[in-house]
């Protein structure tokens, strides 16, 4: 049995465009990303998110379509895609894809035909006003590249909305022909087999917008629907939603029926993100406290998917004005390495100053919180970012393979390449790169590896409940356990410089020879839990004991 795989399993993503390229010519493409999967395999993945895959004048990265039926040509056909597909199930990887049907690109067939007549088939598939919306200029997502959320258009000589940047015209929800459409599209790639979605936008997707209303109402039901169209079409098919809104709302998009979710099945933790971020900077665990205290109870089957990069800035918008402030200091504190009021264009290893004790301290925290694991290509080599690149490209340059030209990541010449490499100081790619770690049982690709094993050993992470262990410990230091049909661990992390004892002796009576699993150095065996060593910025996994279904 095999259904919620998804609370177990290991989410990887990546953008084709700058993972590897196969034909030199500057672009990664599919066959690319096909050689590399036995990378990914031995990594550990169980799942690739892929950013947008599709036809698109690349304006924003992909997530402005011009066809939602087809594959980007720079990476190949429908039919490299297929391959994919079925190579990486060879290998026990499912793979999702990003659904960006918020909006199109303007340059979209459906677009270009509506703007240009009022009888236009698809005139009503988008949002219009004839007059000048008075909420004209709220509710930006970019503020500073941004500058209204609706704009005029000359020749359909009306104002259209766009929650994102003006080259993305929102689809209109409301009417029935643009659903149907979205569910076809869905349709369409589970028929190719792809294991489910990253569903973009979705506080958005849901919005019925009311030109003069920035509170326009939100149709939740619809949600529902697409879960029910895509479990009737592919009875383990995943949807994993962006929606960064207040905790108290989250609820609403898992959906709940007599306990079980009928809407999303994930949905990604921005809360906990921001969260982490700010623990780390202040080196206190609070925050993280706070937010599994917060964690709103899920109804049965959803799952959370934690993340410290993903391929946005990391938000810090949720934290408070003097909380986003320590996170700057700590983590941004040049005005280039912030973006948009609220956000850090920064890449992990970089922001901890390339210290290794935290970088594993950070990740090894991260997968041991509840929920799925979700890693940025390149995290698992640590590296960096290039602050010249405009915006959140910063941290969308070519993965680091090797010692060759380009990084190993393409033959083209280097000014043909989608996006420069990164090719001097600490994160260059002649210090940075996966042969150089690959090999190396000490590198942080190899820690990885290991880490990673240990979780999927480790079940009841995602599938248990993750409670902190609320007894009186050293100044930096997390415990926190998880407890599930299979078992129970427990994890220590210390956030602090300085090495702590820590005593779990109250745990003694549950513990059935408990084992370290994964830790930052050899510590004195766990014995019976009074007086656990961790060092400063270390950490351990402990398995507490096996459960009846493991024994
Ligand atoms: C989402 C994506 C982001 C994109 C935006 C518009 O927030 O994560 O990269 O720019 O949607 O589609």
């Amino acid at each position: 049995m095999n259904d919620r795989w998804y609370s177990e399993a290991v989410v990887y993503c990546l953008d084709i465009d700058t993972y590897a390229d196969s034909n030199g010519d500057g672009v990664g493409d599919i066959q690319g990303l096909i050689g590399r999967l036995d990378y990914l395999a031995r990594l550990g993945v169980t799942c690739l998110w892929l950013h947008p895959i599709h036809p698109s004048p690349n304006r924003d990265d992909g997530y402005d379509a011009t066809d939602f039926y087809n594959i980007d040509p720079r990476f190949g056909t429908l039919g490299d895609f297929a391959e994919l597909l079925h190579q990486a199930a060879n290998r026990g990887i499912r793979v999702i894809i990003d659904l960006v049907v918020n909006h199109t690109s303007n340059e979209h067939p459906w677009f270009v035909s509506a703007r240009s007549s009022p009888d236009s088939p698809y005139r009503d598939w988008y949002v219009w006003s004839d007059q000048e919306p008075a909420d004209r200029f709220q509710g930006m997502v970019f503020p500073g590249e941004q500058h209204e959320t609706w704009s005029y258009d000359r020749t359909a000589k009306s104002w259209y909305y766009h929650r994102f940047y003006r080259f993305q015209p929102d689809l209109n929800f409301s009417n029935p022909a643009v659903r149907a459409e979205i569910k076809k599209i869905i349709s369409f790639w589970l028929q190719l087999g792809v294991s489910g979605f990253r569903i973009d936008a979705a506080p958005f997707i849901i919005e019925l917008t009311e030109p003069g209303n920035p509170n326009s109402p939100k149709d939740f039901e619809f949600l529902t629907d697409l879960r029910q169209h895509v479990q009737w079409r592919r009875g383990d098919a995943v949807l994993l939603a962006e929606a960064n809104v207040e905790p108290d709302q989250l609820v609403a998009y898992f959906g709940d029926r007599g306990g079980s979710g009928n809407r999303l099945h994930m949905l990604f933790d921005f809360m906990l993100n921001g969260r982490l971020m700010l623990a780390l900077a202040r080196h206190d665990p609070e925050p993280v406290i706070d937010a599994l205290r917060d964690t709103p109870a899920l109804p049965y089957g959803a799952s959370w998917a934690t993340f410290l990069r993903n391929h946005d800035e990391i938000d810090l918008s949720r934290l408070t004005a003097e909380q986003r402030n320590q996170v700057f200091e700590k983590f941004g504190p040049d005005e280039e390495m912030r973006i948009y009021d609220r956000g850090i264009r920064r890449r992990f290893a970089p922001m901890l100053g390339n210290d290794r004790r935290r970088i594993e301290l950070a990740y090894a925290l991260q997968f041991s919180l509840r929920g799925t694991p979700v890693l940025r290509y390149g995290e698992e080599i640590g590296m960096g970012e290039d602050l010249s690149l405009p915006g959140r490209e910063s941290i969308r340059t070519p993965m680091q393979w090797s010692y060759k030209q380009n990084a190993g990541f393409s033959t083209a010449d280097p000014e043909q390449l989608v996006r420069p490499v990164i090719d001097s100081g600490e994160f260059g790619y002649e210090t940075v790169n996966v042969t150089a770690q690959r090999g190396d049982p000490g590198s942080l690709l190899s820690w990885f590896e290991r880490m990673i094993r240990t979780l999927r050993e480790a079940p009841e992470v995602g599938k248990g409940t993750c409670t902190h262990i609320d007894v009186v410990l050293p100044p930096g230091v997390l415990a926190h356990r998880a407890d599930g049909s299979t078992g129970t661990m427990v994890f220590l992390h210390n956030l602090g410089p300085d090495d702590a004892t820590v005593d779990l002796g109250s745990l003694y009576e549950e513990a059935d020879l408990p084992i370290d699993v994964l830790t930052d150095r050899r510590y004195r065996p766990v014995g019976k839990l009074d007086e656990l060593q961790v060092a400063g910025y270390g950490y351990r996994w402990i398995r507490l004991c096996r459960g009846d279904a493991v024994s």
